[in-house]
């Protein structure tokens, strides 16, 4: 397959950490990931999970059904999607904030978008050697509620020695300042990285803190792309979102590269269960 990046775009992504590509899924793409989702919320029955979200004295419980998620599809809710007696205020499917983190792997249609040549030749265009996908989310990003993501560099929860993870963000729909689009620093990724959550063999997690200073985030400028745009984002670039109180979505499906030649850390939160290594494209 001929190369998808330019080298406009290679030199942006050394230089800012990010660079922005539109129109890089069809809008139909677009349309049938957004379909499927809606399948698959259809079909997730809340159940207890509910109560989990629901209940503030539920954090345990909280952090173990996230952290058991990396090779499942599991819902997680917005924090405002509940009411005073734990119901939901809006419906199922105005109420999850994101599904994660095996699309890829454990879903068909998924599966075959993750897995396209044209995001296989991304990763080649980008020397990522050796590729190996190791996670996959859907945000929903939900109209009135959808939350607020603080500012962050990927690699502080998908720590990879020397090689730092890259993030694949596609636009399912338009982003802009109303719905949450996402902000970032440019050039930020130079920033060693400034934190790293760790998880021990008995499922508890703490953050190793190498500089607490806060970031500068008057240099953060937005990110407002249209559908079908894909955002491809450095592992140390600093990045976030805004609340989205808009009456509008602003749906995303994102996924995680990185080289099979370097070391994922073991004490990533996110492992597979099986022990065996993440996939690469086929
Ligand atoms: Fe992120």
């Amino acid at each position: 397959m001929e190369h998808v990046l330019s080298p406009t775009e290679t030199k942006q992504f050394n230089d800012q950490g990010y660079f922005v590509i539109p129109n890089f899924i069809s809008s139909d793409v677009c349309n049938l990931l957004m379909d499927r989702t809606r399948k698959l919320i259809d079909d997730f029955n809340p159940g207890e999970i509910k109560t989990i979200f629901s209940t503030k004295d539920q954090r345990h419980a909280k952090q173990l059904y996230f952290l058991e998620s990396g090779d499942k599809i599991r819902f997680f809710f917005e924090d405002g999607a509940f009411d005073a007696q734990g119901g939901l205020k809006y419906d199922k499917f105005h109420s999850i904030n994101k599904i994660g983190h095996a699309l890829h792997r454990l879903d068909p249609v998924y599966h075959c978008f993750t897995h396209s040549h044209k995001i296989a030749q991304l990763s080649k265009d980008l020397n990522i050697e050796k590729p190996r996908i190791v996670q996959s989310m859907y945000i929903c990003k939900q109209p009135y509620i959808g939350g607020e993501v603080t500012c962050h560099q990927d690699a502080t929860y998908l720590f990879v020695k020397d090689k730092p993870v890259i993030g694949f963000w596609f636009a399912l729909e338009d982003a802009t300042l109303e719905n949450g689009c996402l902000w970032a620093i440019p050039g930020g990724h130079h920033t060693p990285l400034k934190s790293r959550l760790h998880r021990d063999s008995n499922n508890q997690t703490s953050v190793e803190i190498y500089d607490d200073s806060a970031w500068p985030l008057e240099k953060m400028i937005p990110l407002e792309v249209s559908k079908g745009t894909l955002i491809v984002l450095h592992g140390h670039l600093p990045h976030m979102s805004k609340e989205n109180i808009s009456s509008r979505s602003r749906h995303a499906y994102t996924v995680h590269v990185f080289s099979g030649m370097h070391e994922y850390d073991k004490t990533n939160w996110l492992q597979n269960s099986d022990g065996k290594p993440f996939s690469g494209f086929i």
